[in-house]
């Protein structure tokens, strides 16, 4: 920290999460200079990008001793899982996020769902096997559909919902025989399949106490209607117990029986088990016929919920990050603006398969003439003075508004001002059957 009580912070990554954190941040009085490793084209109007990625544990320790940065920000989950808390803990230098062993709960669904089901946490029925011929065993005994989950990282492709016992074997066979997953894949989950509209619950966890952010939804498949293959995520509304002249999607109920009977009981459990959970904890909630059931943990900020979450956040969030680390959350009051929110995700042609890179994209200053819009960058960068396509998901379009009606009706607006060639996006965030649980 220098004279002025400011710090000069890292953040690992490099989506529209990353720059959505560090547009945040970037209004704190306490940021005396922003890194990103390594960031993309939006993040470097707001800081220097710094070319590490986000795995390269030592290269990126290198240069938080070179730079004399005084906080990180490990955001994606590889790093988190690699136990990079924990190896700059060791060395003495300032980190936001949870250990590697807390880490768990996302790197290991094993883990998660042995987990669960000794702390009586509401999850699917389930068996874990690292042996193809067991599995295929257990497999005659079940109804379909049924879910079987690569217990590993595996970018979102690790669940497979199977219709049929060919497929569920096929898949068996692929993860544990063939090994398409390789390690990720040693050992699979096979899981009783849960119906219901999907939440994203995030929580602040300084280790002692919690503070649960506003509920959200994301909208996890390609195609309209939710159908089509999973994505990292095609667009997020929030807050979802809150609504203008109607029902509340989550009642204040629904949200009580969350936070005690998920969230404290999974911190309260982690902490028991011996491993404390400082961080952002972020339950992906399925509302089933019998209640509320997890579907998974991540330990980390959502992507697109979080470009979401920091148009409504009020509170600066450096101090909160500061307040996790100090474990004195309980000394702040973490407010959110009376707004509602959204994210639409502009995708590549192709993806979440196969997609070219390097298309120009046009119009992003004409989308922010409205004041109430941000166009977060993820899969972006400059080349010759253009701005390109440089991943699967591209921008996150966000706005704000007093109803998530007109909140929709802006960023829609905004993103008809944005072009590149092939640009994908989905029509009905937000609204029709998706989000009304009915
Ligand atoms: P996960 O990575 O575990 O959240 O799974 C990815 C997606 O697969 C979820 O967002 C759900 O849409 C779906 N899914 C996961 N587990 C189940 C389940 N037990 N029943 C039905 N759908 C599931
Ligand atoms: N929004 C999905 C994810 O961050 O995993």
């Amino acid at each position: 920290m220098n004279e002025n009580n400011k710090q000069k912070i890292l953040i690992i990554g490099s989506g529209g999460r990353e720059h959505a954190i560090g547009w945040k941040i970037k209004q704190s009085p306490l940021c005396g200079g922003l890194y990103f490793a390594p960031g993309n084209a939006g993040t470097a109007k707001l800081g220097v990008n710094v070319p590490i990625k986000a795995t390269d544990i030592k290269d990126l320790f290198d240069f938080v001793k070179k730079e004399k940065i005084d906080l990180t920000l490990a955001i994606p989950d590889d790093p988190l899982a690699l136990g990079i808390v924990d190896q700059f803990q060791k060395e003495g230098l300032r980190i936001f996020g949870p250990t590697k062993a807390a880490a768990q709960l996302e790197s290991s669904k094993a883990f998660s769902k042995n987990f669960m089901q000794s702390h009586n946490l509401p999850t699917a029925k389930f068996k874990i096997f690292d042996d193809y011929e067991k599995a295929k065993g257990y497999l005659n005994t079940q109804n379909l559909p049924i879910v079987i989950k690569v217990s590993g990282l595996a970018l979102g492709k690790g669940v497979i919902i199977a219709e049929t016992k060919e497929e569920a074997e096929k898949a068996l066979e692929d993860i544990l025989v063939k090994k398409t997953f390789g390690e990720a894949g040693r050992e699979v989950v096979i899981e009783e399949f849960l119906t219901g509209p999907e939440i994203s619950i995030h929580v602040f966890s300084d280790g002692k106490n919690y503070s649960i952010f506003p509920t959200s939804q994301d909208h996890k498949r390609i195609g309209e209607g939710n159908t089509g293959p999973n994505t990292g995520g095609m667009g997020t509304i929030a807050p979802l117990s809150r609504q203008v002249g109607g029902q509340a999607f989550v009642t204040d109920e629904l949200l009580n029986n969350i936070e005690k009977n998920i969230v404290a009981k999974t911190l309260s459990g982690m902490k028991d088990d011996g491993n404390t959970f400082s961080g952002i904890l972020y339950p992906g909630l399925m509302l089933t016929p019998d209640g509320p059931k997890i579907l998974e943990y991540n330990a980390r900020f959502g992507d697109p919920e979080t470009e979401t979450y920091m148009r409504l956040l009020e509170t600066d969030l450096l101090e909160i990050i500061n307040a996790c680390i100090d474990q004195k959350l309980s000394e702040i009051k973490i407010k959110w603006n009376s707004n509602f929110a959204c994210t639409i995700m502009l995708a590549s042609e192709g993806y979440p398969g196969v997609y070219e890179k390097g298309k120009i994209i046009m119009g992003i200053e004409e989308a922010e003439k409205d004041k109430n819009v941000i166009v977060f960058h993820a899969g972006t960068k400059m080349e010759d003075n253009n701005l390109i396509t440089n991943g699967g998901r591209v921008l996150g379009v966000s706005a704000i508004g007093a109803s998530l009606e007109e909140a929709l009706d802006t960023a829609y607006r905004a993103v008809l001002k944005i072009s590149f060639e092939g640009m994908q996006y989905r029509k009905d965030i937000g609204r029709g059957s998706f989000f009304n649980p009915n």
